[in-house]
């Protein structure tokens, strides 16, 4: 069964494998698959919640998404990633709201999309007993900052720069490493450089593991980048059933004689 401590202890031999999770019965799939970590990631704002961008999903929204997530999760890693403006302003609200996630929703970590603000406050909630996932390359929460969503690390010094954040979050305690959108060689260099594991989202194939948003993975989503894999498509399915219903009230189909008379207790469904 996957630990903090056996994600911190990969080396890529046999990959970690991370994907998003947002309600109940799509951890309960993810889990079953055999995924090592699931996160509650942030991405809920776009992939579920209807927002442009990922910048007013609340602690709230958060919290409840990993409460659902961690009762439906036997065996996985649940991740909660940590909303914009929820940490690294305040150190004391910072480890409420990161608290908050393992005390009250059962995570067994958070997520800090990190910069050098977040290298004090990863060994604070790690000393604390709060495991820290660290997240390099392109943050989204940045992307007031960034102009929009680019590759990142794409030219020495902010490659140098990177890999400097990562050994410092390291230092610091966190016991893996998302790395977003960067350019395989600098995911490669990273990966040679830390311990930790690093985590790639178009970030090739160096890094000890990979991540991706489900709802990209299941065929879900309004739009994905161009470094996801759409492994299904869910959105099809659900077209084809939702249409294949509306029919079947307007002809009279449905109900049919055994939807109609059904005498059976339900008890046992609640
Ligand atoms: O919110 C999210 O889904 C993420 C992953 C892309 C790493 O942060
Ligand atoms: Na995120």
């Amino acid at each position: 069964m996957p630990t903090v401590n056996s994600v911190r202890r990969n080396d890529g031999e046999d990959p970690v494998t991370m994907l998003t999770a947002y309600d109940a019965p799509t951890a309960e799939v993810v889990d079953e698959a055999g995924v090592d970590v699931i996160l509650v990631g942030d991405s809920v704002g776009n992939a579920k919640l209807g927002y442009d961008t990922t910048l007013p999903v609340t602690v709230d929204e958060i919290a409840s998404t990993t409460g659902a997530v961690a009762r439906a999760t036997e065996d996985a890693v649940v991740v909660a990633d940590m909303p914009f403006l929820s940490f690294g302003a305040d150190e004391a609200e910072s480890v409420q709201n990161a608290g908050r996630m393992l005390k009250e929703e059962d995570a067994d970590a958070v997520k800090l999309e990190c910069g050098p603000h977040t290298v004090d406050l990863t060994r604070k909630l790690t000393d604390l007993g709060i495991p820290v996932m660290a997240h390099l390359g392109l943050t989204p929460q940045h992307v007031n900052q960034l102009g929009g969503y680019f590759r990142q690390g794409t030219d020495q010094d902010a490659a140098q720069k990177m890999l400097d954040l990562a050994r410092q979050h390291e230092d610091a305690g966190a016991f893996s490493l998302v790395l977003e959108h960067v350019p395989a060689n600098v995911a490669a260099d990273i990966t040679d450089a830390i311990d930790i594991p690093t985590i790639g989202i178009g970030a090739g194939p160096d890094t000890d593991g990979q991540v991706l948003v489900v709802s990209d993975v299941l065929g879900l989503s309004e739009r994905s980048p161009p470094f996801s894999k759409q492994f299904g498509d869910l959105k099809g399915e659900m077209e084809d059933a939702v249409g294949d219903y509306v029919d079947a009230v307007e002809s009279g189909e449905f109900p049919a004689d055994e939807h109609s008379h059904v005498e059976d207790d339900v008890d046992d469904l609640y």
